[in-house]
């Protein structure tokens, strides 16, 4: 695909970005939540509208300025991501890019939680949330490209290309995460990025690189599916 291609290659299409973490209440005044930073799902936001997408982006709470031209959605919890982003189908394409967390307390507390006087531990009770991007997967206004992102310590390939079948997506891009590799919070990536029959390496690079990469494909693998 030739530069002029590439430019407007998503005009005309409307992408919805899912990014950040979600924060998942304990009390008033406490939460579980994880280290994600919204960077890779907002340098994607911005990488759909570079290619002329309408982008509609649901971020969990990051402090990061909304990309130009860019609808976004915040939310905090993993309920309200997924209505949110249920609620903004239609689209031609999902990708989510937020870490969404698997698990929530089973009932959130009215007050602060006190001290026990005489225990030393608290016990929590989590249930798991539901899966937005499988929710989103089996939709009956699928997009027609729905892409998943996979964070993995250990084995990526094996795990990313179990969550392309079983998730039934369309591609899976997967990251290296861990205290040495990053993945969250930095400003570079790498991605591995799997489909059925097909692999890509994207970086290592700034995010907003990788990012453009990958839109770039996700266009190409549109133009195919299409
Ligand atoms: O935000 P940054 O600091 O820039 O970091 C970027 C990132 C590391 C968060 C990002 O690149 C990334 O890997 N995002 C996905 C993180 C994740 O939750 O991966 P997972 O393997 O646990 O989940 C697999 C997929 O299912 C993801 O697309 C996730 O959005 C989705 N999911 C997971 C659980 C759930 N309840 N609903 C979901 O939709």
């Amino acid at each position: 695909m030739s530069a002029s291609q590439a430019a407007g290659a998503l005009a005309g299409k409307r992408v919805l970005v899912s990014a950040g973490p979600t924060f998942e209440d304990i009390d008033p005044v406490r939460f579980v939540g994880n280290r994600s930073s919204g960077k890779m799902g907002f340098a994607l936001a911005a990488a759909a509208r570079a290619l002329g997408a309408e982008v509609v982006l649901v971020a969990g709470p990051v402090h990061l300025p909304t990309p130009e031209g860019v609808e976004r959605i915040d939310v905090r919890s993993a309920a309200q991501m997924r209505e949110a982003v249920l609620g903004a189908l239609p689209a031609d394409v999902y990708v989510g890019a937020a870490a969404v967390a698997d698990f929530t307390p089973r009932s959130v507390s009215g007050h602060k939680l006190k001290k026990t006087a005489g225990s030393d531990t608290l016990v929590l009770e989590l249930v798991r949330t539901p899966d937005i991007l499988a929710e989103v997967a089996s939709h009956p206004r699928r997009p027609a490209l729905v892409v998943g992102f996979a964070a993995e310590t250990h084995d990526v390939e094996r795990y990313a290309r179990g969550k392309l079948a079983a998730k039934q997506l369309d591609l899976i891009a997967a990251n290296l995460v861990g205290a040495a590799e990053g993945g969250f919070e930095r400003d570079d990536n790498a991605l591995d990025v799997y489909w059925n029959g097909g692999a890509r390496t994207l970086g290592p690079a700034a995010k907003t690189e990788v990012a453009a990469q990958l839109m770039a494909l996700v266009a190409e693998r549109l133009d195919g599916s299409t």
